[in-house]
């Protein structure tokens, strides 16, 4: 399958699984992902795909996506108190039923799977969507300062801590639980972000 094939695949997948709100959100965010891709030498046409697909699960039923979260074996602690993450892993899995696992796939599977959290040692494809998923969210709400921050970092990395930064800080403001990924990804992206290995 060509990446156009796949592209339309995907989009035709999206229209019938999504509500029309997350459907735009989707092909937004795949635009994005594609820009920033092209803006910071990331592979454009894997950026694109993953931030198409990205959400493909989210509306999928939260009963439904704890329980497949249970069986897949995930962390009891994100199943119980942030479920809002699971429609990424499921995602990826999903992928994998529709367009099997394909050589190269890794890093939009990566992409897919931990949009909402991020990880330590993320690569540069999830970067893009990590990213492209928090503007395409921001601009919606009328282009916070968080996301402009975001926007206007010199490097991936930099967008990416902006990103995670912002994410912290909003869960921890409303007193909610936090992600290990989220914090590890926060430190991981804190020294990336001045050129650290
Ligand atoms: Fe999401
Ligand atoms: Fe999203």
């Amino acid at each position: 399958m060509s990446h156009e094939e796949r592209r339309q695949a995907i989009i035709r997948y999206l229209e019938e699984h999504l509500s029309p709100a997350r459907y735009r959100h989707s092909l937004e965010v795949g635009r994005l992902a594609r820009e920033l891709a092209r803006r910071f030498g990331v592979q454009e046409e894997g950026a694109e795909l993953a931030g198409l697909w990205h959400d493909a699960a989210k509306e999928v039923p939260m009963a439904e996506q704890q329980a497949w979260a249970r069986k897949a074996g995930l962390d009891a602690d994100i199943i119980r108190y942030a479920p809002q993450v699971l429609h990424g892993p499921l995602a990826a899995e999903r992928w994998k039923e529709l367009f099997g696992e394909l050589p190269g796939d890794e890093a939009i599977l990566e992409a897919v799977a931990t949009h909402t959290t991020g990880a330590a040692g993320m690569g540069k494809v999830a970067l893009t969507v990590f990213v492209a998923d928090f503007l395409e969210e921001g601009h919606g709400t009328g282009a916070s300062p968080e996301a402009q921050e975001a926007a206007q970092a010199k490097t991936l990395e930099e967008a990416g801590f902006f990103v995670a930064k912002a994410k912290l800080a909003h869960l921890a403001a409303h007193g909610r639980w936090i992600a290990p990924d989220l914090l590890f990804c926060y430190n991981y992206l804190w020294s990336r972000a001045r050129g650290e290995e």
